[in-house]
């Protein structure tokens, strides 16, 4: 839970640009990337930013100056990918549920595909049969993950073509001369225990055998960064060494190499953001007192989405007495964001930040109410940039027909 930029450089980017405001730090984001290229260092991987985390097209130019490939999870975000100047090579559409109009334009670009059902891959095989390498995601039937809402590897979850269905997958790779060359996996979010992974790896590596053309494993996303004071993060290190040990004591059958890869979301840009709100109303109510900011779950939705935690500080006043709040938006509707919270008194007119607020925050931001979304600021080498306008009245006309 390193915290790189200070309350004063906070305050300053709020003045400047107003609230509710994300602020992302690339220094973060470069430390976090660099643990992993570290701790793998002596390996074959190859790491995709997840970026539905966050899309602006400034955090992905800056990922990719890092080296680092991107994985998409729409047809919008490979073309944001590519706009942001990936190559197609280092661009990877894991899909679900997708028309197979999408794969072929995903086909189209050039970029590489993991396909998650049996009819697409059989449309796949029939119209494209060996010529276009591809991969396949797999539901490994692991439960894993911080909330069930964002598991998805386990037995009830609708992503990937079940484990169990390898046959059906194996008949359709020898009916149309399939060339897979990647077995994918993606069990949740979250995920602390790397024997998670080691566990996808081993039921991978029950069905690899199968795949004569396999070159890549694909072990997803997933990696727990740190909430709360006192939680820790993915040991990275302890998995580096125990996806060496696995490989060095299961030699590939064929004696073919196998390139892993990982797709980190919230690893990368989780800790690197902070989201800057400023308090309307304090509201005492009985024993609670609420501090009311002018935002809500509109902004920021995990809170109310995932019951997840953000710590919030008051950088305006972090000296002062400590007392209980509830921390609520302005939407009309229950929007909590933090119950019974421990703060430095809050004043109205202070600055309330939330902490790792770069994954899934303003990704996951909607105009409900009729609320203007937050500007984002991204901060490299010592500069505060802004690298998204906050919505202006107007937004919210366009698209509709008058
Ligand atoms: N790869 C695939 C195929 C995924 O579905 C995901 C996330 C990732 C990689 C990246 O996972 P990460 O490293 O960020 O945990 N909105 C939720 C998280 C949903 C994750 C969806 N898939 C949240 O705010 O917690």
């Amino acid at each position: 839970m390193s915290k790189i930029l200070s309350n004063t450089e906070l305050a300053n980017i709020a003045d400047e640009f107003g609230t509710p405001l994300y602020v992302y730090d690339a220094d973060k984001i470069k430390e976090q990337y660099n643990k992993l290229t570290t701790a793998f260092k002596n390996t074959d991987t190859v790491f995709f930013y997840a970026c539905k985390a966050l899309t602006n097209i400034n955090i992905l130019q800056y990922i990719k100056s890092l080296g680092a490939n991107v994985d998409c999870s729409s047809i919008n975000e490979v073309k944001l990918a590519l706009h942001a100047g990936f190559s197609p090579e280092r661009i990877l559409y894991t899909s679900n549920g997708i028309a197979f109009s999408e794969i072929e334009e995903a086909k189209d670009l050039g970029v590489i595909i993991n396909i998650d059902s049996l009819s697409n891959l059989e449309k796949f095989g029939k119209k494209y049969g060996h010529s276009y390498p591809v991969g396949i995601r797999l539901r490994p039937n692991i439960m894993a993950g911080g909330h069930l809402k964002i598991s998805t590897g386990h037995a009830k979850s609708k992503f990937g073509i079940p484990v169990d269905q390898a046959d059906k997958i194996i008949s359709l790779v020898e009916k149309y001369n399939i060339h897979i060359n990647d077995l994918h996996i993606h069990t949740g979010s979250e995920i602390e225990d790397v024997d998670v992974f080691v566990k996808g790896i081993e039921v991978l590596f029950d069905i690899i055998p199968k795949f004569k053309e396999l070159e890549v494993i694909d072990l997803g996303g997933g990696f727990k960064v740190p909430y709360k004071k006192g939680d820790t993060e993915t040991d990275i290190n302890l998995l580096a060494q125990k996806v060496n040990e696995l490989f060095a004591s299961h030699p590939n059958p064929g004696g073919k190499h196998l390139q892993v890869w990982f797709e980190p979301g919230k690893f990368l840009v989780s800790e690197c953001g902070y989201f800057i709100t400023k308090v309307n109303v304090i509201k005492e109510s009985g024993d609670t007192t609420f501090a009311g900011v002018d935002s809500g779950f509109n902004h920021l939705i995990r809170p109310m989405f995932y019951d997840a935690y953000h710590r919030i500080e008051n950088i305006s006043n972090p000296n002062g007495e400590e007392k209980i709040y509830s921390v609520v938006g302005n939407i009309c509707e229950t929007d909590t964001f933090a119950w019974d919270r421990k703060l430095n008194e809050v004043r109205e007119g202070d600055y309330l930040v939330f902490y790792n607020a770069g994954a899934y925050g303003f990704q996951m931001s909607s105009n409900y109410n009729s609320r203007l979304k937050p500007a984002e600021v991204l901060v490299e080498n010592g500069k505060a940039k802004l690298i998204r306008q906050r919505d202006v009245f107007e937004d919210l006309l366009k698209n509709q027909v008058i």
